[in-house]
């Protein structure tokens, strides 16, 4: 018995250690035991390459984060304490492995390549954290690490905003911190062409600069007249370039094509179909004015793509080819041409032939090119990668067609989203994505076969920066998301655990903050869920965090929480009207911000909902429950506490419970084209007695419903009945000329209201 009692304690204090270490991502086999190595003034460095890039950083960044000055030692002097760097083949060689062991003696950093001992040293550091004590206990560890995919990425877009050389360096640095290893760096677009390209200086005498940006929301539609731009120089780039090699840090360039290239126009309009003079765009969202597939085109991209490729080693180049309006080649003659000339069916055939062309042409440097999910349509380039961002189903289709893929499906993996309660955070381009979320990611569908699965070379986290101007809110919307994918794309999914891995993620913070790195704190917002009460007695409203329940406070009279505020013990019951605020505290202050819930009571209430069509994976809130919480969507904010459908009608049936006479009905649609969603095309209410036999009662069309700016208002005559059905038609496809032409226009509903 009391072997087994001792062995239990064993397992049970592995555990406990494991969980307690200040890593991320989680390495797959790990030993701790109760000892610990002291770190101090006088430990030596032994490494097999004094000279190597990764002996130099440790030594730095242990200087940085302890103050110690330590000295290299020739060979191992057996009675000084020493950490020992060493690439040793006898260890499995898989790229980026690593074992790192500690002992009470010695430090041992040993793996296959250059690249694991890097990752060996960024375990070692973040044991030892930020830590100015004379002398620093590192717990005694063994472990053996290696990742679970090999594309583990970042991206920054510089052309909506510029961002200067020593932030990308700083940025490259986090990729790196986190065991990540590809930046995908975003050069140019619409709104500024970043990359200086020797053959076609305009690019960046004109095209680096426009005349102004917008300011605040898009719908707005607001200007400033500042000139705004900024371009890396070849050298700046060179520098970069090796400064993340170094750090074992791919860049994959991106110089989009054939769409969202207004900014390569303004500096060379002969490249569009119409030839005419425009400027760079000022605008965010996506311009018609797109590259004409001519053969001065063509010259014009190889010359510039020769140039990319000369500066950027990587194995992968990035054309874009998302977003691309067809509007300006179905009115040219020479799309026309080039269409019957190579037998294409339209101009979908014509993007592909686009993609095709330069493909063969970055195949011919010893390339291959990786894109948006867009190339897929028309037929995928025989070598293609590619990128799926409009969800998951691109990828998938990719995969299957046994081509490779990196994931960055918007709701998981795009951090210009909200990350917390949009009514607390800076104004961003909408979304909800937040930290648990992109934790819970799985990059690898389970709709996929094994041999498909290994297409899957991992995922992405995308930062677009129409909304972020600035190096400090590119940090705080990165920060902590990408340590999340980092953990996603590095650790064995067995090993991953959200509360976990927030804990380990608040003493990050504390390095973070010593290093000025910005971040947001989202994590410690609650976590709100309303259900009903026996579906028509009313609500409850539940608030939870990974944290401590016992820290919660809320208040029901509107105030802001307080640490003697009412204690959350059990759900709180909502039978009217009113305002929930709630936030938590640890150890008498206040974490993250505090969370408002304000609940509208209606005869829709907590009531019995069905939905005929279910909303997207993505946009599905709490199920059809969402449209009858009591909670208003926010207008301006439409990632959070919406349903949204893509081509798909909101068919609601709503169940009153008995009889009940109403004259009112109101909910809120979203209008915002430049996001694709679109306002209903017409609303159709019906009443029942019965549930079986309808009756129509009233309709709202096209007009009276773009007047109404979403705020959908239908009266009628007093009216009695049990059971409602509300259809809103979806716009359906959108068209030519408009943001996502051609594709399924989004349809967002909340709060269905009854009266
Ligand atoms: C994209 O977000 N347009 C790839």
């Amino acid at each position: 018995m009391k072997k087994v009692l001792i062995v239990l304690f064993i397992i049970h204090f592995r555990f406990f250690a494991i969980a307690q270490l200040p890593l991320i991502p989680i390495p797959s086999i790990v030993n701790v035991s109760i000892d610990s190595f002291v770190l101090d003034k006088s430990t030596f460095v032994f490494s097999t390459d004094k000279k190597s890039f990764e002996s130099k950083y440790l030594v730095e960044q242990l200087k940085i984060r302890t103050g110690f000055d330590l000295k290299f030692s020739d060979k191992k002097n057996k009675s000084a304490k020493h950490i020992y760097v060493h690439l040793n083949s006898n260890i499995e060689t898989k790229t980026s492995s690593y074992n790192l062991s500690i002992t009470k003696n010695n430090v041992n950093i040993s793996a296959p390549n250059p690249e694991g001992i890097f990752y060996g040293i960024q375990t070692l550091l973040q044991l030892i954290g930020i830590n100015k004590s004379n002398s620093i206990k590192i717990p005694c560890v063994e472990i053996s690490d290696k990742p679970r995919y090999s594309w583990r990425g970042m991206h920054l877009d510089v052309s909506r905003h510029f961002f200067p050389k020593e932030f990308i360096k700083k940025y490259i640095d986090c990729i790196a911190m986190y065991k990540m290893n590809v930046f995908h760096w975003h050069l140019t677009d619409d709104q500024g062409w970043r990359i200086e390209i020797k053959k076609y200086p305009k690019l960046t005498e004109i095209g680096a600069w426009r005349k102004g940006s917008m300011v605040g929301a898009y719908a707005d539609n607001k200007f400033d007249t500042i000139k705004y731009g900024g371009f890396y120089t070849q050298d700046d780039i060179r520098e970069i370039v090796n400064y993340a090699n170094l750090r074992h840090v791919t860049i994959v360039p991106e110089i989009e094509m054939p769409g969202h290239s207004l900014a390569a126009l303004s500096s060379y309009p002969e490249y569009s179909c119409s030839g005419k003079t425009v400027d760079v765009g000022m605008s965010w969202g996506v311009e018609n004015n797109v590259y004409c597939p001519s053969d001065e085109t063509f010259q014009f991209l190889e010359n510039v793509l020769t140039e990319v490729i000369d500066l950027f080693p990587s194995k992968y180049i990035h054309i874009g080819g998302d977003e691309v309006p067809k509007e300006e080649w179905v009115k040219s003659d020479l799309c026309k041409q080039i269409i019957k000339r190579e037998n294409l069916k339209d101009e979908h055939e014509l993007q592909s032939y686009f993609i095709r062309r330069i493909e063969k042409f970055v195949n011919s440097k010893g390339r291959q090119i990786i894109g948006w999910d867009e190339i897929l349509e028309g037929g995928l380039a025989p070598n293609a990668a590619v990128m799926s961002w409009r969800g998951i189903d691109g990828g998938i289709a990719a995969a299957k067609q046994k081509h490779q893929v990196v994931m960055t499906p918007g709701g998981y993996c795009y951090f210009d989203h909200y990350q917390g309660n949009p009514q607390n955070e800076p104004l961003a381009i909408g979304g909800y994505t937040t930290v648990e979320k992109t934790y819970l990611y799985e990059p690898t569908p389970d709709t996929l076969t094994v041999d498909e699965s290994t297409y899957i070379l991992g995922a992405q986290g995308n930062v677009w920066t129409e909304y972020i101007a600035t190096p400090e809110y590119v940090e705080y919307m990165s920060m902590p998301r990408m340590t999340a994918l980092a953990e996603v794309l590095w650790s064995k999914k067995s090993d991953r655990n959200y509360n976990n891995f927030v804990r380990r993620l608040t003493q990050h913070f504390v390095l973070l903050d010593s290093l000025h790195i910005s971040y947001a704190r989202s994590i410690f917002e609650l976590k709100t869920t309303v259900k009903a009460i026996d579906e028509n007695n009313g609500l409850k409203l539940e608030i939870s965090t990974p944290f401590d329940q016992s820290g919660i406070r809320y208040t029901v009279d509107g105030t802001l929480p307080e640490l003697n505020s009412l204690k959350y013990t059990s759900p709180i019951l909502i039978g009217k009207s009113q305002t929930i605020k709630a936030a938590y505290f640890e150890n008498g202050i206040l974490k993250g911000n505090p969370i408002e819930r304000k609940f509208n009571f209606s005869l829709t209430t907590g009531k019995k909902i069905e939905l005929k069509n279910p909303p997207s994976e993505y946009y599905k809130g709490d199920g059809a429950f969402t449209l009858v919480d009591g909670i208003n969507g926010d207008q301006a904010k439409h990632g959070f506490n919406w349903l949204g459908w893509s081509g798909k009608d909101m068919e609601a049936l709503i169940d009153l419970g008995k009889d009940e006479s109403f004259s009112e009905i109101n909910f809120q649609a979203v209008n915002k084209k430049e996001s694709w969603i679109y306002l209903p095309k017409q609303i159709l209410v019906y009443s029942s007695i019965d549930g079986i036999n309808f009756t129509k009662i009233a309709i709202l069309n096209a007009d009276d419903i773009q007047k109404s700016e979403g705020k959908i208002n239908i009266h009628f005559d007093k009216h009695e009945s049990r059971f409602v059905k509300i259809v809103a038609e979806c716009f359906g496809k959108i068209v030519e000329g408009m943001p996502g032409a051609g594709e399924n226009a989004w349809l967002f509903i909340d709060e269905i209201s009854i009266r």
